[in-house]
């Protein structure tokens, strides 16, 4: 099988990202993957703000694009193809994404691949530990919340996933709730460290249902409930913030161990040598990591966990996407259209 050099472009949230990518399905090498974040332009504002973060894109990506061109030590004779994401996502970052991949691809006469966004999450496990299909993907960023058994290049089948915010999301609006700094994940891992999970009765929601929906934006309601008790006394002290911290990851914990057993008993009958992998910036945490990794072992399944770099939002995974896709279908062209919504 010849080698390709793909260049991949994501600007679909809150992240400026290109990449150059050289192999072919199932075995690729990344030579650069240049992220340009945008947390300063948003930290005022609660969240990412649509308008703030298609202007940067439009500002940044052609930078991005001549930094990952220059890290791989390659210019754009070299490349071969350009996948971009083309939703879902915000859909001015992604119509910032599309249009500069089509610019690169008409100026080059080159193939252009639409890429959706969780395809590239989802297929990353196979660009990093070469994962056979069919796999459990547990994707759980700030964004997104889903269980797939991924079977190919566009063969994904969702067991189930939130029914409001996602767990970054739940994480980072908990810590605005008990005044920790954003990110909210990290700050409150480390703060729940000294905390005790038990102190306050916080729900699990969904658990009562069967299978694998979830939900946690009434478990952040419970969080905010507490803290009003707690505020009605006094200012919240130190180990109010770690109690609380601690007994909300616990609940989270237990809400996807719980639903990670019952994808895995729908999943593991379908293969002899299961796996589940992880990603998505809440992966990063090391309680939920170890939950899922211990009901791996119970199941006989192997876990994988990408980089970190590589489990965030990155180019990378898109270029890699495109490499296992075209395969099976052909190029988008100039027709490719950014999707905000665009369920897999
Ligand atoms: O995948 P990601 O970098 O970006 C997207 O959402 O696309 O994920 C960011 C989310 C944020 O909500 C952040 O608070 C959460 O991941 N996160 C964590 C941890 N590190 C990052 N959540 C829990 N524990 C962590 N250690
Ligand atoms: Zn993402």
């Amino acid at each position: 099988m010849s080698s390709l050099t793909i260049l991949g472009i994501e600007s679909s949230c809150d992240d400026t990202a290109a990449a150059v990518l050289r192999g072919h399905a199932g075995s690729a090498d990344v030579m650069s993957s240049v992220v340009m974040g945008q947390t300063a332009l948003h930290a005022n504002f609660g969240g990412v703000v649509p308008e703030i973060a298609a202007r940067a894109h439009a500002e940044k990506l052609d930078l991005c694009v001549v930094q990952a061109l220059d890290k791989a030590g390659v210019g754009l004779e070299d490349i071969d193809a350009v996948a971009v994401t083309a939703g879902p996502g915000l859909i001015g970052g992604v119509v910032s994404g599309v249009m500069c991949a089509k610019g690169i691809a008409l100026a080059r006469d080159l193939p252009l691949y639409g890429v959706n966004h969780l395809a590239g999450h989802a297929l990353t496990p196979r660009l990093t530990h070469g994962v056979a299909f069919p796999y459990l993907m547990l994707l759980v960023s700030g964004g997104h919340c889903q269980f797939l058994i991924v079977s190919g290049p566009d063969e994904f089948k969702r067991l189930g996933g939130t029914i409001d915010d996602a767990p970054g999301e739940a994480f980072d609006k908990v810590a605005r709730l008990i005044a920790l700094p954003q990110p909210g994940g990290p700050a409150i891992e480390a703060c729940a460290f000294n905390g005790d999970a038990s102190r306050f009765k916080l729900p699990r929601p969904l658990l009562d249902r069967a299978g694998c929906d979830m939900s946690f934006s009434g478990l952040k309601t419970a969080v905010l409930r507490q803290r009003d008790s707690l505020l009605v006394e006094a200012k919240l002290k130190s180990q109010d913030q770690a109690d609380l911290a601690a007994g909300f990851q616990a609940a989270v914990v237990d809400v996807l161990s719980e639903k990670t057993r019952r994808a895995m008993a729908i999943y593991t009958p379908l293969t002899s040598t299961p796996a589940i992998c992880v990603a998505g910036g809440v992966a990063s945490n090391m309680a939920i990591r170890s939950a899922i990794q211990s009901i791996a072992a119970e199941f006989g399944a192997a876990f994988i966990a990408p980089p970190l770099a590589l489990c965030t939002d990155n180019a990378a995974m898109i270029a890699y996407a495109a490499l296992e896709q075209m395969g099976t279908r052909n190029p988008d062209g100039m027709a490719l259209s950014a999707r905000p919504r665009w369920p897999l």
